[in-house]
């Protein structure tokens, strides 16, 4: 029978097994994968070294987030001031998966120039999970396939040896390993937040006055649903920024602000997606609440699309 305790054992003991007395490198992301890896790579007393890129698309205090969830359970975690770097390779540039590519070839180069910087190491952990082995199974392996879909998934050929502990395992016991190895829910019952960021959440060019505006507005979303107990009902919420501008009236001013979408799903597993019913009230005080606290904003919308035929992000 499958314990969170059994699992943790076997995955301690792999981890020493393999390697006890070697180097290891990680990334993590702040997600609840790599940041349970961490910790599980710290409890075993592993020499390891975690690598956590700011790319300058995160939320809202995010990085400060992950910093005190990992540096305070001994995570040895090295952070990368990148944001500066994709900001640049991304100025000007429209497509969705042309901004795609360019996050993810920038963040091999950052990871690789710290692999040479911090190393050398022997072994690359990945937080690679059981879905994700069957995904590739016959074809490119593991670590490729989420390479193209994930920031946080690098390609075979930077020369390690892979330390997969969780590719047997599904996300749901993950996060029991979580638990037990103390990672705090913020992090642990987080909704899934895409490799790419915020990115892909400003439809068209990013810039640092979208980010900001977005920022902001995801994170007034965000606190609302958790404060209305919201958050953990749906199994990712987020906000869009549009380029699309709209004409609006505050006191006897016209303004032409943005216009922003909100998006809030219930999913088993990402595949298929319902958008969420949230309350009414719920949705009025928010849409109330953005344009009046951030006036580059001026109208608020709730996607109705479910997937199919939507996707669950706008890009
Ligand atoms: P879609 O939009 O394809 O998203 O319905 C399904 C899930 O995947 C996430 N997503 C991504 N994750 N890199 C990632 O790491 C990406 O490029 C990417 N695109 C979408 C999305 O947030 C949702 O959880």
């Amino acid at each position: 029978d499958w314990t969170p305790d059994h699992a943790l054992d076997a995955a301690l003991e792999e981890v020493r097994g393999r390697a006890g007395g070697e180097r290891v490198l990680l990334a993590v992301s702040g997600g609840v994968d790599s940041s349970t890896l961490a910790l599980l790579l710290a409890r075993a007393g592993v020499d390891h070294t975690a690598v956590f890129v700011d790319h300058g698309l995160l939320r809202l205090g995010e990085r400060e987030e992950v910093e005190r969830a990992l540096a305070s359970a001994g995570v040895n975690l090295v952070t990368v001031d990148a944001r500066e770097r994709f900001l640049a390779a991304l100025e000007g540039v429209g497509d969705p998966e042309a901004k795609r590519k360019i996050i993810g070839r920038e963040f091999v180069e950052v990871f690789k120039e710290q692999a040479a910087r911090l190393g050398p190491f022997r072994f690359l952990a990945q937080g690679t999970l059981y879905p994700d082995v069957i995904e590739s199974a016959g074809g490119t392996g593991a670590a490729n396939i989420k390479s193209h879909h994930n920031v946080g998934g690098l390609p075979a050929e930077l020369g390690f040896e892979l330390l997969e502990p969780f590719r047997y395992l599904f996300k749901d016991e993950v996060r029991e390993l979580g638990l037990l190895l103390g990672l705090p829910d913020t992090v642990r019952l987080r909704h899934p937040f895409p490799g790419p960021g915020l990115a892909i959440r400003i439809l068209g060019p990013v810039d640092e006055e979208k980010l900001d505006i977005l920022r902001r507005a995801d994170d007034l979303f965000i606190s609302a649903l958790k404060d209305h107990g919201l958050y953990d009902e749906v199994w990712q919420a987020l906000a869009v920024l549009t380029p699309v501008r709209s004409v609006g009236v505050t006191g006897d001013e016209r303004r032409y602000g943005y216009v922003l979408a909100l998006r809030a799903v219930t999913s088993v597993d990402g595949m298929t997606a319902d958008w969420a019913r949230l309350p009414h009230d719920f949705l009025d005080e928010v849409a109330r609440k953005i344009p009046q606290r951030i006036p580059e904003i001026g109208r608020v919308v709730y996607d109705l699309t479910s997937k199919p035929p939507g996707t669950i992000e706008w890009e």
